[in-house]
Protein backbone atom coordinates (compact mmCIF):
# COMPACT_ATOMS: atom_id res chain seq x y z
CA UNK A 1 0.00 0.00 0.00
CA UNK A 2 3.39 2.12 0.03
CA UNK A 3 2.25 3.78 3.29
CA UNK A 4 4.62 6.58 5.18
CA UNK A 5 3.87 5.97 8.55
CA UNK A 6 1.99 3.82 11.68
CA UNK A 7 1.29 4.17 14.81
CA UNK A 8 2.02 2.00 17.50
CA UNK A 9 -1.26 0.71 18.55
CA UNK A 10 -1.78 -1.59 21.30
CA UNK A 11 -2.25 -5.13 19.78
CA UNK A 12 0.65 -4.12 17.18
CA UNK A 13 1.94 -4.77 21.13
CA UNK A 14 0.14 -7.89 22.01
CA UNK A 15 3.20 -10.05 21.05
CA UNK A 16 5.71 -8.18 22.56
CA UNK A 17 7.77 -5.48 22.45
CA UNK A 18 11.16 -6.76 21.17
CA UNK A 19 8.93 -8.89 18.23
CA UNK A 20 7.59 -5.59 16.87
CA UNK A 21 10.78 -3.26 17.80
CA UNK A 22 11.99 -6.30 15.26
CA UNK A 23 9.78 -6.34 12.85
CA UNK A 24 9.69 -2.04 12.73
CA UNK A 25 13.73 -2.47 11.70
CA UNK A 26 12.53 -4.68 8.70
CA UNK A 27 9.47 -2.57 7.47
CA UNK A 28 9.67 -0.28 4.58
CA UNK A 29 7.36 2.50 6.64
CA UNK A 30 7.92 3.71 9.81
CA UNK A 31 6.63 2.87 12.92
CA UNK A 32 5.78 5.87 15.26
CA UNK A 33 5.24 7.02 19.04
CA UNK A 34 5.66 10.13 20.95
CA UNK A 35 4.83 8.37 24.27
CA UNK A 36 6.14 4.78 24.06
CA UNK A 37 8.97 5.33 25.97
CA UNK A 38 12.28 3.78 28.18
CA UNK A 39 11.11 3.48 31.62
CA UNK A 40 14.83 3.54 32.88
CA UNK A 41 15.65 7.14 30.87
CA UNK A 42 12.22 8.16 28.76
CA UNK A 43 14.25 8.13 25.63
CA UNK A 44 11.63 7.09 22.89
CA UNK A 45 11.52 3.39 21.47
CA UNK A 46 10.20 4.25 17.96
CA UNK A 47 10.91 7.39 16.39
CA UNK A 48 8.40 10.21 17.65
CA UNK A 49 7.49 11.62 14.22
CA UNK A 50 8.77 12.10 10.54
CA UNK A 51 8.47 14.81 7.96
CA UNK A 52 7.64 14.10 4.14
CA UNK A 53 8.13 16.70 1.53
CA UNK A 54 5.07 16.92 -0.64
CA UNK A 55 5.13 18.56 -3.36
CA UNK A 56 6.11 22.59 -1.37
CA UNK A 57 4.30 21.51 1.00
CA UNK A 58 6.26 19.67 4.54
CA UNK A 59 3.60 17.42 6.09
CA UNK A 60 4.55 16.49 9.72
CA UNK A 61 2.95 13.07 11.07
CA UNK A 62 3.30 12.41 14.77
CA UNK A 63 2.17 8.74 16.31
CA UNK A 64 0.87 8.51 19.65
CA UNK A 65 -0.53 5.04 21.11
CA UNK A 66 -3.62 4.78 22.96
CA UNK A 67 -3.31 5.58 26.69
CA UNK A 68 -6.53 3.13 27.96
CA UNK A 69 -4.30 1.47 30.97
CA UNK A 70 -4.82 -1.93 29.62
CA UNK A 71 -1.60 -2.23 27.93
CA UNK A 72 0.91 -4.31 30.54
CA UNK A 73 4.79 -4.25 29.76
CA UNK A 74 6.24 -7.68 31.00
CA UNK A 75 8.53 -7.18 34.01
CA UNK A 76 11.75 -7.39 32.26
CA UNK A 77 10.09 -5.20 29.22
CA UNK A 78 11.82 -1.29 29.86
CA UNK A 79 8.93 0.12 28.33
CA UNK A 80 6.28 2.62 30.01
CA UNK A 81 3.41 4.90 28.24
CA UNK A 82 3.44 8.43 29.26
CA UNK A 83 0.17 10.36 29.05
CA UNK A 84 -0.23 12.56 25.66
CA UNK A 85 -0.24 15.43 28.06
CA UNK A 86 3.36 15.55 28.40
CA UNK A 87 4.31 13.45 25.55
CA UNK A 88 2.84 15.88 22.97
CA UNK A 89 3.58 19.76 23.57
CA UNK A 90 7.39 19.81 23.18
CA UNK A 91 7.19 17.39 19.30
CA UNK A 92 4.17 19.67 18.52
CA UNK A 93 5.77 22.98 18.72
CA UNK A 94 9.05 21.80 17.25
CA UNK A 95 6.67 20.28 13.69
CA UNK A 96 4.52 23.16 14.02
CA UNK A 97 7.45 25.42 13.38
CA UNK A 98 9.15 23.49 10.27
CA UNK A 99 5.86 22.03 8.64
CA UNK A 100 3.14 23.50 6.47
CA UNK A 101 0.45 20.34 7.46
CA UNK A 102 0.62 18.35 10.91
CA UNK A 103 -1.15 15.45 11.22
CA UNK A 104 -1.48 13.06 14.45
CA UNK A 105 -2.16 9.36 14.21
CA UNK A 106 -3.64 8.50 17.30
CA UNK A 107 -5.57 4.90 18.65
CA UNK A 108 -6.91 6.84 21.16
CA UNK A 109 -10.74 7.19 21.71
CA UNK A 110 -12.88 10.25 20.08
CA UNK A 111 -13.21 11.79 23.44
CA UNK A 112 -9.56 11.80 24.08
CA UNK A 113 -9.08 12.92 20.71
CA UNK A 114 -11.09 16.20 21.08
CA UNK A 115 -9.21 16.45 24.08
CA UNK A 116 -5.91 17.03 22.27
CA UNK A 117 -7.58 18.75 19.42
CA UNK A 118 -8.38 21.39 22.43
CA UNK A 119 -5.15 21.60 23.36
CA UNK A 120 -3.11 21.76 20.16
CA UNK A 121 -4.77 24.17 17.79
CA UNK A 122 -1.34 23.40 15.62
CA UNK A 123 -2.67 19.90 14.91
CA UNK A 124 -4.32 20.05 11.65
CA UNK A 125 -5.74 16.20 10.71
CA UNK A 126 -6.39 13.69 13.58
CA UNK A 127 -6.66 10.36 12.14
CA UNK A 128 -8.48 7.90 14.58
CA UNK A 129 -8.20 4.12 14.78
CA UNK A 130 -9.87 2.72 17.26
CA UNK A 131 -11.22 -0.88 17.15
CA UNK A 132 -14.93 0.14 18.75
CA UNK A 133 -15.85 2.72 15.23
CA UNK A 134 -16.03 1.88 11.71
CA UNK A 135 -15.29 4.77 9.40
CA UNK A 136 -16.34 8.96 10.63
CA UNK A 137 -16.66 11.17 8.39
CA UNK A 138 -14.20 14.03 9.24
CA UNK A 139 -15.16 16.45 12.03
CA UNK A 140 -14.13 19.60 12.95
CA UNK A 141 -12.91 20.17 16.75
CA UNK A 142 -11.08 23.70 17.35
CA UNK A 143 -8.45 23.51 14.29
CA UNK A 144 -8.41 19.75 14.07
CA UNK A 145 -10.05 17.88 11.40
CA UNK A 146 -10.79 14.47 12.97
CA UNK A 147 -11.38 11.19 10.73
CA UNK A 148 -11.58 7.57 11.23
CA UNK A 149 -11.44 4.28 8.46
CA UNK A 150 -13.03 1.14 9.73
CA UNK A 151 -10.80 -1.47 10.66
CA UNK A 152 -9.28 -4.51 8.46
CA UNK A 153 -9.09 -3.31 5.64
CA UNK A 154 -12.67 -3.07 4.77
CA UNK A 155 -12.54 0.23 3.69
CA UNK A 156 -9.96 2.75 2.20
CA UNK A 157 -10.24 6.03 3.31
CA UNK A 158 -9.30 8.95 0.86
CA UNK A 159 -9.01 12.18 1.56
CA UNK A 160 -8.03 14.69 -1.16
CA UNK A 161 -6.68 18.31 0.36
CA UNK A 162 -6.27 21.58 -0.92
CA UNK A 163 -3.53 22.96 2.02
CA UNK A 164 -3.98 26.86 2.01
CA UNK A 165 -1.52 29.21 3.71
CA UNK A 166 -3.81 30.09 5.81
CA UNK A 167 -3.18 26.66 7.53
CA UNK A 168 -7.17 26.65 8.59
CA UNK A 169 -9.86 24.72 7.55
CA UNK A 170 -12.89 26.91 6.32
CA UNK A 171 -16.30 27.21 5.39
CA UNK A 172 -16.71 23.52 3.71
CA UNK A 173 -16.73 23.34 -0.16
CA UNK A 174 -16.69 27.23 -0.83
CA UNK A 175 -14.59 26.58 -4.33
CA UNK A 176 -16.75 23.43 -4.94
CA UNK A 177 -19.95 25.45 -4.36
CA UNK A 178 -18.43 28.09 -6.56
CA UNK A 179 -17.63 25.40 -9.02
CA UNK A 180 -20.74 24.02 -9.42
CA UNK A 181 -22.68 27.02 -9.42
CA UNK A 182 -20.33 27.66 -12.31
CA UNK A 183 -21.46 24.96 -14.48
CA UNK A 184 -25.05 24.96 -13.63
CA UNK A 185 -25.04 28.56 -15.10
CA UNK A 186 -22.88 27.15 -18.35
CA UNK A 187 -25.96 25.02 -18.71
CA UNK A 188 -28.92 27.56 -18.31
CA UNK A 189 -26.94 29.83 -20.75
CA UNK A 190 -27.11 27.22 -23.06
CA UNK A 191 -30.21 26.12 -22.83
CA UNK A 192 -31.06 30.03 -23.17
CA UNK A 193 -29.47 30.48 -26.29
CA UNK A 194 -31.23 27.58 -28.21
CA UNK A 195 -34.86 29.50 -26.77
CA UNK A 196 -33.37 32.70 -28.34
CA UNK A 197 -32.16 30.51 -31.62
CA UNK A 198 -36.16 29.44 -32.41
CA UNK A 199 -37.88 31.98 -31.23
CA UNK A 200 -38.75 35.69 -32.14
CA UNK A 201 -37.15 38.14 -30.39
CA UNK A 202 -40.51 39.87 -29.46
CA UNK A 203 -42.00 36.59 -28.14
CA UNK A 204 -39.24 36.05 -25.76
CA UNK A 205 -40.99 37.93 -22.74
CA UNK A 206 -43.85 35.15 -23.30
CA UNK A 207 -42.36 32.70 -23.36
CA UNK A 208 -42.71 31.13 -19.58
CA UNK A 209 -39.49 28.13 -19.65
CA UNK A 210 -37.75 31.44 -21.34
CA UNK A 211 -38.44 33.81 -18.17
CA UNK A 212 -38.08 31.15 -15.61
CA UNK A 213 -34.46 30.59 -17.18
CA UNK A 214 -33.80 34.19 -16.63
CA UNK A 215 -34.53 34.37 -13.17
CA UNK A 216 -32.09 31.12 -12.30
CA UNK A 217 -29.61 32.95 -14.45
CA UNK A 218 -29.90 36.01 -12.42
CA UNK A 219 -30.42 34.56 -8.83
CA UNK A 220 -26.88 31.93 -9.92
CA UNK A 221 -24.96 35.10 -11.14
CA UNK A 222 -26.13 37.00 -7.84
CA UNK A 223 -24.83 34.06 -6.07
CA UNK A 224 -21.75 33.32 -7.81
CA UNK A 225 -20.91 37.08 -7.26
CA UNK A 226 -21.02 37.02 -3.65
CA UNK A 227 -19.56 33.68 -4.03
CA UNK A 228 -16.59 35.11 -5.69
CA UNK A 229 -15.92 38.23 -3.20
CA UNK A 230 -16.18 35.93 -0.33
CA UNK A 231 -13.02 34.02 -1.30
CA UNK A 232 -11.33 36.89 -2.63
CA UNK A 233 -11.42 38.73 0.48
CA UNK A 234 -10.62 35.88 2.44
CA UNK A 235 -7.36 35.39 -0.50
CA UNK A 236 -6.53 39.26 0.40
CA UNK A 237 -6.25 38.54 3.55
CA UNK A 238 -4.05 35.34 3.31
CA UNK A 239 -6.79 33.67 4.71
CA UNK A 240 -8.11 31.56 2.29
CA UNK A 241 -9.59 28.18 4.03
CA UNK A 242 -8.47 24.98 2.99
CA UNK A 243 -10.92 22.68 2.11
CA UNK A 244 -10.68 18.72 1.73
CA UNK A 245 -13.26 16.12 -0.12
CA UNK A 246 -13.49 12.70 1.60
CA UNK A 247 -14.46 9.26 0.71
CA UNK A 248 -14.64 5.51 2.01
CA UNK A 249 -14.11 3.03 -0.73
CA UNK A 250 -15.65 -0.19 0.11
CA UNK A 251 -12.56 -3.01 -0.53
CA UNK A 252 -14.66 -5.99 0.20
CA UNK A 253 -17.48 -6.04 -1.85
CA UNK A 254 -15.17 -5.76 -4.98
CA UNK A 255 -12.95 -8.31 -4.48
CA UNK A 256 -14.17 -11.52 -6.14
CA UNK A 257 -14.48 -15.12 -4.32
CA UNK A 258 -11.41 -16.77 -4.92
CA UNK A 259 -12.17 -20.25 -4.94
CA UNK A 260 -8.57 -21.37 -4.13
CA UNK A 261 -8.41 -18.49 -1.22
CA UNK A 262 -11.99 -19.89 0.11
CA UNK A 263 -11.20 -23.95 0.29
CA UNK A 264 -8.24 -22.34 2.55
CA UNK A 265 -9.65 -20.12 4.85
CA UNK A 266 -12.54 -22.98 5.51
CA UNK A 267 -9.90 -25.90 5.85
CA UNK A 268 -8.72 -23.73 8.42
CA UNK A 269 -11.64 -22.90 10.23
CA UNK A 270 -12.64 -26.44 10.58
CA UNK A 271 -9.26 -27.58 11.73
CA UNK A 272 -9.29 -24.73 14.55
CA UNK A 273 -12.79 -26.53 15.48
CA UNK A 274 -11.07 -30.00 15.23
CA UNK A 275 -8.05 -28.62 17.91
CA UNK A 276 -10.67 -27.14 19.59
CA UNK A 277 -12.93 -30.35 19.91
CA UNK A 278 -9.67 -32.31 20.97
CA UNK A 279 -9.79 -29.77 23.85
CA UNK A 280 -12.76 -30.38 24.72
CA UNK A 281 -12.70 -34.33 25.17
CA UNK A 282 -9.39 -33.68 27.15
CA UNK A 283 -11.00 -31.11 29.39
CA UNK A 284 -14.08 -33.68 29.93
CA UNK A 285 -11.88 -36.20 31.50
CA UNK A 286 -9.11 -34.49 33.21
CA UNK A 287 -9.69 -33.90 37.18
CA UNK A 288 -7.37 -31.56 37.10
CA UNK A 289 -10.14 -29.11 35.68
CA UNK A 290 -12.70 -27.01 37.34
CA UNK A 291 -15.70 -29.66 37.26
CA UNK A 292 -18.54 -27.89 35.45
CA UNK A 293 -21.59 -28.63 36.99
CA UNK A 294 -24.33 -26.00 37.28
CA UNK A 295 -24.82 -26.28 40.82
CA UNK A 296 -21.10 -24.39 40.77
CA UNK A 297 -20.92 -21.77 38.42
CA UNK A 298 -22.14 -18.10 38.72
CA UNK A 299 -24.89 -18.68 36.14
CA UNK A 300 -28.02 -20.56 36.76
CA UNK A 301 -29.38 -21.63 33.50
CA UNK A 302 -32.49 -20.51 31.55
CA UNK A 303 -33.86 -23.34 32.53
CA UNK A 304 -33.72 -22.38 36.32
CA UNK A 305 -35.86 -19.09 35.63
CA UNK A 306 -38.67 -20.64 33.03
CA UNK A 307 -40.64 -21.91 35.91
CA UNK A 308 -41.27 -18.87 37.25
CA UNK A 309 -40.99 -16.88 33.78
CA UNK A 310 -43.00 -18.84 31.43
CA UNK A 311 -44.38 -16.44 28.82
CA UNK A 312 -40.71 -15.18 28.45
CA UNK A 313 -39.17 -17.86 27.62
CA UNK A 314 -41.51 -18.98 25.37
CA UNK A 315 -40.68 -15.39 23.73
CA UNK A 316 -36.78 -15.90 24.02
CA UNK A 317 -36.64 -19.67 22.77
CA UNK A 318 -37.94 -18.23 19.71
CA UNK A 319 -35.48 -15.25 19.22
CA UNK A 320 -32.35 -15.66 17.42
CA UNK A 321 -30.28 -15.65 21.35
CA UNK A 322 -31.33 -19.26 22.01
CA UNK A 323 -30.26 -20.52 18.88
CA UNK A 324 -26.81 -18.64 19.11
CA UNK A 325 -24.44 -21.75 20.00
CA UNK A 326 -26.77 -23.98 17.41
CA UNK A 327 -25.86 -21.06 14.39
CA UNK A 328 -22.17 -22.14 15.47
CA UNK A 329 -22.95 -25.82 15.35
CA UNK A 330 -24.49 -25.73 12.22
CA UNK A 331 -21.39 -23.80 11.09
CA UNK A 332 -19.24 -26.38 12.25
CA UNK A 333 -17.51 -24.09 14.83
CA UNK A 334 -18.67 -24.34 17.99
CA UNK A 335 -15.17 -25.26 19.70
CA UNK A 336 -13.83 -22.28 18.10
CA UNK A 337 -12.94 -20.18 21.05
CA UNK A 338 -12.73 -16.76 19.03
CA UNK A 339 -16.86 -17.34 18.46
CA UNK A 340 -18.19 -19.02 21.61
CA UNK A 341 -17.70 -15.63 24.23
CA UNK A 342 -20.60 -13.97 22.07
CA UNK A 343 -22.84 -17.31 21.11
CA UNK A 344 -22.42 -18.37 24.90
CA UNK A 345 -23.67 -17.56 28.01
CA UNK A 346 -20.14 -17.21 30.13
CA UNK A 347 -19.89 -13.15 31.27
CA UNK A 348 -21.48 -10.30 32.18
CA UNK A 349 -20.23 -6.99 32.86
CA UNK A 350 -16.94 -7.89 34.88
CA UNK A 351 -18.65 -10.82 35.79
CA UNK A 352 -17.09 -14.32 34.31
CA UNK A 353 -17.80 -18.02 33.89
CA UNK A 354 -13.68 -18.48 34.29
CA UNK A 355 -10.55 -16.98 34.11
CA UNK A 356 -9.77 -19.62 31.78
CA UNK A 357 -11.10 -19.77 28.43
CA UNK A 358 -11.34 -23.52 27.38
CA UNK A 359 -14.13 -23.59 30.11
CA UNK A 360 -16.29 -21.98 27.49
CA UNK A 361 -15.36 -25.62 25.34
CA UNK A 362 -17.29 -27.59 28.16
CA UNK A 363 -20.11 -25.48 28.97
CA UNK A 364 -23.39 -27.46 30.09
CA UNK A 365 -26.00 -27.76 27.93
CA UNK A 366 -28.04 -25.07 29.31
CA UNK A 367 -25.60 -22.21 28.94
CA UNK A 368 -25.22 -22.93 25.40
CA UNK A 369 -27.14 -20.11 23.88
CA UNK A 370 -27.19 -16.47 24.66
CA UNK A 371 -29.21 -17.13 27.59
CA UNK A 372 -31.76 -14.53 30.49
CA UNK A 373 -28.50 -14.01 32.68
CA UNK A 374 -26.54 -12.08 29.67
CA UNK A 375 -29.11 -9.34 29.64
CA UNK A 376 -30.60 -9.69 33.20
CA UNK A 377 -27.34 -10.88 35.53
CA UNK A 378 -26.78 -14.01 37.09
CA UNK A 379 -29.76 -14.88 38.83
CA UNK A 380 -29.02 -17.61 42.22
CA UNK A 381 -29.66 -14.91 44.06
CA UNK A 382 -33.01 -13.83 42.94
CA UNK A 383 -33.89 -17.66 41.76
CA UNK A 384 -33.85 -18.36 46.00
CA UNK A 385 -35.29 -14.45 47.25
CA UNK A 386 -37.86 -14.11 43.87
CA UNK A 387 -36.92 -10.56 45.03
CA UNK A 388 -37.07 -8.12 41.62
CA UNK A 389 -34.81 -6.14 43.45
CA UNK A 390 -31.61 -9.16 42.67
CA UNK A 391 -31.87 -9.07 39.03
CA UNK A 392 -32.04 -6.54 36.25
CA UNK A 393 -35.30 -5.61 34.45
CA UNK A 394 -33.70 -3.47 31.47
CA UNK A 395 -30.25 -4.15 30.21
CA UNK A 396 -28.25 -1.24 29.15
CA UNK A 397 -26.38 -0.54 26.47
CA UNK A 398 -23.12 -1.68 26.44
CA UNK A 399 -24.22 -5.26 27.90
CA UNK A 400 -25.37 -5.44 23.81
CA UNK A 401 -22.35 -3.63 22.57
CA UNK A 402 -20.21 -6.18 23.97
CA UNK A 403 -21.16 -8.48 21.48
CA UNK A 404 -23.55 -6.50 18.85
CA UNK A 405 -19.88 -4.87 18.03
CA UNK A 406 -19.54 -2.61 15.09
CA UNK A 407 -17.26 -5.40 13.26
CA UNK A 408 -20.23 -7.67 13.67
CA UNK A 409 -23.60 -6.15 13.32
CA UNK A 410 -22.98 -2.61 11.50
CA UNK A 411 -26.33 -2.22 11.56
CA UNK A 412 -27.08 -2.59 15.08
CA UNK A 413 -29.22 0.21 17.31
CA UNK A 414 -29.75 0.15 20.96
CA UNK A 415 -33.27 1.55 20.44
CA UNK A 416 -34.91 -0.60 17.63
CA UNK A 417 -32.90 -3.87 18.18
CA UNK A 418 -34.14 -3.78 22.08
CA UNK A 419 -37.87 -3.70 20.81
CA UNK A 420 -37.31 -6.96 18.69
CA UNK A 421 -35.53 -9.05 21.64
CA UNK A 422 -37.74 -7.18 24.55
CA UNK A 423 -39.47 -10.33 26.46
CA UNK A 424 -43.46 -9.81 27.32
CA UNK A 425 -44.19 -8.67 30.59
CA UNK A 426 -46.42 -10.87 32.55
CA UNK A 427 -49.55 -10.93 33.02
CA UNK A 428 -51.17 -9.49 36.53
CA UNK A 429 -54.00 -10.78 38.19
C1 LIG B 1 -39.05 -19.23 41.95
C2 LIG B 1 -39.55 -18.28 40.99
C3 LIG B 1 -38.54 -17.43 40.21
C4 LIG B 1 -37.44 -17.86 39.56
C5 LIG B 1 -36.84 -19.27 39.51
C6 LIG B 1 -36.92 -16.70 38.84
N1 LIG B 1 -37.71 -15.61 39.11
FE1 LIG B 1 -37.55 -13.81 38.24
N2 LIG B 1 -39.08 -13.11 39.34
C7 LIG B 1 -39.83 -13.89 40.21
C8 LIG B 1 -40.82 -13.02 40.85
C9 LIG B 1 -41.86 -13.48 41.85
C10 LIG B 1 -40.62 -11.73 40.32
C11 LIG B 1 -41.41 -10.49 40.65
C12 LIG B 1 -42.55 -10.48 39.69
C13 LIG B 1 -43.37 -9.24 39.75
O1 LIG B 1 -42.96 -8.27 40.38
O2 LIG B 1 -44.38 -9.27 39.07
C14 LIG B 1 -39.53 -11.84 39.39
C15 LIG B 1 -39.08 -10.76 38.62
C16 LIG B 1 -38.11 -10.89 37.62
C17 LIG B 1 -37.72 -9.83 36.73
C18 LIG B 1 -38.28 -8.42 36.72
C19 LIG B 1 -37.48 -7.59 37.67
C20 LIG B 1 -38.03 -6.20 37.85
O3 LIG B 1 -37.24 -5.34 38.29
O4 LIG B 1 -39.21 -5.97 37.56
C21 LIG B 1 -36.77 -10.34 35.92
C22 LIG B 1 -36.03 -9.59 34.82
C23 LIG B 1 -36.56 -11.72 36.29
N3 LIG B 1 -37.39 -12.01 37.33
C24 LIG B 1 -35.66 -12.55 35.68
C25 LIG B 1 -35.36 -13.82 36.11
C26 LIG B 1 -34.31 -14.63 35.59
C27 LIG B 1 -33.34 -14.22 34.50
C28 LIG B 1 -34.35 -15.81 36.26
C29 LIG B 1 -33.41 -16.98 36.10
C30 LIG B 1 -32.04 -16.73 36.38
C31 LIG B 1 -35.44 -15.73 37.19
N4 LIG B 1 -36.03 -14.51 37.09
C32 LIG B 1 -35.80 -16.74 38.03
C33 LIG B 1 -39.72 -15.21 40.42
C34 LIG B 1 -38.71 -16.03 39.94
C1 LIG C 1 -23.34 -12.66 24.49
C2 LIG C 1 -23.50 -11.92 23.28
C3 LIG C 1 -24.78 -11.16 23.04
C4 LIG C 1 -25.38 -10.22 23.85
C5 LIG C 1 -24.97 -9.78 25.25
C6 LIG C 1 -26.50 -9.71 23.11
N1 LIG C 1 -26.60 -10.35 21.90
FE1 LIG C 1 -28.02 -10.04 20.49
N2 LIG C 1 -27.28 -11.57 19.39
C7 LIG C 1 -26.12 -12.26 19.67
C8 LIG C 1 -25.91 -13.27 18.67
C9 LIG C 1 -24.73 -14.24 18.62
C10 LIG C 1 -26.99 -13.19 17.77
C11 LIG C 1 -27.21 -14.04 16.52
C12 LIG C 1 -27.55 -15.42 16.90
C13 LIG C 1 -27.76 -16.31 15.71
O1 LIG C 1 -28.19 -15.83 14.64
O2 LIG C 1 -27.53 -17.51 15.86
C14 LIG C 1 -27.84 -12.10 18.26
C15 LIG C 1 -29.03 -11.69 17.66
C16 LIG C 1 -29.74 -10.56 18.02
C17 LIG C 1 -30.87 -10.03 17.33
C18 LIG C 1 -31.60 -10.68 16.17
C19 LIG C 1 -32.76 -11.39 16.85
C20 LIG C 1 -33.65 -12.22 15.99
O3 LIG C 1 -34.41 -13.03 16.57
O4 LIG C 1 -33.56 -12.10 14.75
C21 LIG C 1 -31.25 -8.87 17.97
C22 LIG C 1 -32.39 -7.94 17.61
C23 LIG C 1 -30.35 -8.70 19.08
N3 LIG C 1 -29.47 -9.75 19.08
C24 LIG C 1 -30.41 -7.65 19.98
C25 LIG C 1 -29.69 -7.59 21.17
C26 LIG C 1 -29.87 -6.57 22.18
C27 LIG C 1 -30.81 -5.39 22.06
C28 LIG C 1 -29.01 -6.88 23.18
C29 LIG C 1 -28.82 -6.14 24.50
C30 LIG C 1 -30.02 -5.99 25.30
C31 LIG C 1 -28.30 -8.09 22.81
N4 LIG C 1 -28.74 -8.48 21.58
C32 LIG C 1 -27.35 -8.72 23.59
C33 LIG C 1 -25.29 -12.05 20.74
C34 LIG C 1 -25.56 -11.22 21.81
C1 LIG D 1 -17.95 -10.06 19.37
C2 LIG D 1 -18.99 -11.08 19.43
C3 LIG D 1 -19.02 -12.16 18.38
C4 LIG D 1 -18.02 -13.04 18.05
C5 LIG D 1 -16.62 -13.12 18.62
C6 LIG D 1 -18.59 -13.92 17.06
N1 LIG D 1 -19.89 -13.58 16.80
FE1 LIG D 1 -21.14 -14.50 15.49
N2 LIG D 1 -22.56 -13.10 15.86
C7 LIG D 1 -22.44 -12.08 16.78
C8 LIG D 1 -23.62 -11.25 16.71
C9 LIG D 1 -23.90 -10.01 17.56
C10 LIG D 1 -24.44 -11.79 15.71
C11 LIG D 1 -25.76 -11.25 15.22
C12 LIG D 1 -25.50 -10.31 14.09
C13 LIG D 1 -26.75 -9.77 13.45
O1 LIG D 1 -27.85 -9.91 14.00
O2 LIG D 1 -26.58 -9.21 12.35
C14 LIG D 1 -23.74 -12.96 15.19
C15 LIG D 1 -24.24 -13.79 14.20
C16 LIG D 1 -23.57 -14.88 13.70
C17 LIG D 1 -24.10 -15.75 12.66
C18 LIG D 1 -25.46 -15.65 12.01
C19 LIG D 1 -25.63 -14.44 11.22
C20 LIG D 1 -24.69 -14.33 10.06
O3 LIG D 1 -23.92 -13.34 10.03
O4 LIG D 1 -24.70 -15.20 9.18
C21 LIG D 1 -23.14 -16.70 12.41
C22 LIG D 1 -23.19 -17.82 11.40
C23 LIG D 1 -22.02 -16.42 13.30
N3 LIG D 1 -22.34 -15.31 14.06
C24 LIG D 1 -20.87 -17.16 13.35
C25 LIG D 1 -19.76 -16.81 14.09
C26 LIG D 1 -18.48 -17.50 14.00
C27 LIG D 1 -18.20 -18.71 13.12
C28 LIG D 1 -17.64 -16.89 14.87
C29 LIG D 1 -16.19 -17.20 15.14
C30 LIG D 1 -15.33 -17.27 13.99
C31 LIG D 1 -18.40 -15.80 15.51
N4 LIG D 1 -19.66 -15.79 14.99
C32 LIG D 1 -17.88 -14.95 16.45
C33 LIG D 1 -21.40 -11.86 17.65
C34 LIG D 1 -20.18 -12.50 17.60
C1 LIG E 1 -31.16 -10.03 24.85
C2 LIG E 1 -31.62 -9.64 26.14
C3 LIG E 1 -32.61 -10.47 26.89
C4 LIG E 1 -32.60 -11.81 27.09
C5 LIG E 1 -31.59 -12.82 26.54
C6 LIG E 1 -33.70 -12.12 27.94
N1 LIG E 1 -34.38 -10.98 28.26
FE1 LIG E 1 -35.91 -10.79 29.57
N2 LIG E 1 -36.11 -8.85 29.11
C7 LIG E 1 -35.31 -8.16 28.24
C8 LIG E 1 -35.84 -6.84 28.05
C9 LIG E 1 -35.26 -5.77 27.14
C10 LIG E 1 -37.01 -6.75 28.85
C11 LIG E 1 -37.99 -5.60 28.94
C12 LIG E 1 -37.64 -4.71 30.06
C13 LIG E 1 -38.62 -3.56 30.13
O1 LIG E 1 -38.66 -2.77 29.19
O2 LIG E 1 -39.34 -3.48 31.13
C14 LIG E 1 -37.11 -8.03 29.54
C15 LIG E 1 -38.08 -8.30 30.49
C16 LIG E 1 -38.12 -9.48 31.23
C17 LIG E 1 -38.96 -9.72 32.37
C18 LIG E 1 -39.91 -8.73 32.99
C19 LIG E 1 -41.24 -8.89 32.33
C20 LIG E 1 -42.33 -8.03 32.94
O3 LIG E 1 -43.08 -8.52 33.75
O4 LIG E 1 -42.38 -6.84 32.57
C21 LIG E 1 -38.72 -10.99 32.78
C22 LIG E 1 -39.38 -11.70 33.92
C23 LIG E 1 -37.73 -11.55 31.89
N3 LIG E 1 -37.37 -10.59 30.96
C24 LIG E 1 -37.24 -12.83 31.97
C25 LIG E 1 -36.37 -13.40 31.04
C26 LIG E 1 -36.07 -14.81 30.98
C27 LIG E 1 -36.62 -15.86 31.90
C28 LIG E 1 -35.19 -14.96 29.95
C29 LIG E 1 -34.61 -16.24 29.43
C30 LIG E 1 -35.49 -17.34 29.15
C31 LIG E 1 -34.93 -13.65 29.39
N4 LIG E 1 -35.68 -12.74 30.06
C32 LIG E 1 -34.04 -13.38 28.37
C33 LIG E 1 -34.15 -8.63 27.63
C34 LIG E 1 -33.75 -9.95 27.61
Amino acid sequence: MNYDAVAVGKNDLAAGLSFLQDQAARAKFAWLSANLVSKSDLRPLFPASLIRQVGSLSVGVIGLTGHDGSIRFGENEDAVLIPWQKALPDIVANLAARCDLLILLSNNVMNENQAIAESFPDIHIIIQSTPRSGNIVPQLKNKSLIAQTGKQGKYLGWMSIDWQKSKTWGRLGATKELATKKLELDGINGRMSRIERREKKENLPANNSYQALLASRDRLLSEIIFLENELHDLKESGQTPSTYENHFIPLEVNLPDQPEVKKIVETAKLSVNQAGRSQADQSATSPALPELQLEKLVFTGWKGCAACHSPQTTFWEKTAHASAYQTLSEEEQQFNLDCLPCHVTAEYKDIKISNDASVLLALPVQLQQVGCELCHGPGKKHTATQDPADIARIPEIFICIRCHTSERDEEFTYDNDIERIACPASQRQ
